[in-house]
């Protein structure tokens, strides 16, 4: 039976392509799970997102490597971390649920897995991500910044047309992050939660402080006990905050979306956007962040 608030697709920052991409697939029928992997798709072949797949900025020894995850409405899920050489990482986290009998895979276990599927090797590394890790080698000072170019990490939530919920997060991580460093975007719970009979949520911004918190399972969880996603994004910057004097330092920032089709977002520091697509209109929503008051 189709679902009357369906079709609904949301994600992180102002990624209007990816979000149509998700919305029109998901109006064509889509599954939930395979818009939102559609939807991401977009930014990780966008040379110009410097946050999220080719074109990523690289870690300290100049490698780009990519995180990502995607959980379905079943409450199956699957994880890659640190890969490097592939683009659609998000779609190589589907083959990890589907076709291994893991959740999460790491670096040439997680290639290798991709090469066996049909993925094409990539440079991820560009002439101007390049240019700017040259740039920064010559201080090599590590100062994560805020609502980098707008954008970060993308986290996709689709309700499709059966009122299924489904979501994808993929990232190339901190810039210039320690070799290895892995954040919030490929653990479920933390950069990614589905549970079909409540809603999902996904964040980006700091990994280090969404993990301690496992920020996108607690948001679900609070809307489990009756918060709308709005009060439940809330609670979570909100928990942060609250065990955090460094709070003003990083941004995190939080979407959410419920079984009825409302969604909600909040952010620590000002200029975060959510992209929403619902009765057909994608729009870009900005967050009230908790500096604004
Ligand atoms: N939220 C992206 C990261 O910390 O890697």
């Amino acid at each position: 039976m189709t679902n009357k608030t369906a079709p609904v697709a949301i994600c992180t920052w102002g990624f209007t392509k990816a979000n149509q991409a998700a919305g029109e697939a998901l109006e064509s029928g889509m599954a939930a799970l395979d818009a939102a992997i559609k939807g991401v798709a977009v930014e990780e072949e966008n040379i110009k997102n410097t946050t999220v797949g080719k074109g990523g900025a690289p870690d300290r020894e100049g490698n780009v490597t990519l995180d990502a995850c995607v959980m379905d409405s079943n409450g199956d899920c699957g994880a890659v971390v640190c890969v490097e050489n592939i683009t659609n990482v998000a779609a190589l986290a589907k083959v990890v649920m589907e076709e291994t009998p893991h959740v999460m895979l790491a670096g040439k276990g997680a290639e290798e897995l991709a090469y066996k599927n049909g993925f094409q090797a990539e440079q991820l590394l560009t002439d101007s991500s390049e240019a700017a890790y040259r740039e920064w080698l010559k201080t090599s000072e590590y100062k994560p910044i805020i609502n980098i170019e707008n954008h970060d990490t993308i986290g996709m939530l689709c309700m499709d047309q059966y009122g299924d919920i489904a979501g994808a997060c993929t990232t190339s991580g901190l810039s210039y992050k320690m070799k290895g460093r892995v954040g919030d975007s490929p653990i479920i719970g933390s950069g990614l939660f589905v549970d079909n009979e409540i809603g999902g949520a996904a964040a980006t911004g700091m990994g280090e402080e969404i993990m301690k918190t496992v920020g996108s399972f607690l948001i679900v969880e609070l809307m489990r006990q009756g918060k709308t996603p709005q009060e439940a994004c809330e609670e979570a910057v909100q928990r942060i905050i609250s065990r955090n004097k460094n709070f003003k330092n990083f941004q995190v920032a939080y979407i959410a979306l419920n079984i009825k089709g409302e969604t909600g977002s909040y952010c620590i520091h000002p200029g975060f956007a959510m992209m929403q697509y619902k009765d057909g209109v994608n729009t870009r929503i900005t967050s009230v962040a908790a500096l604004d008051s």
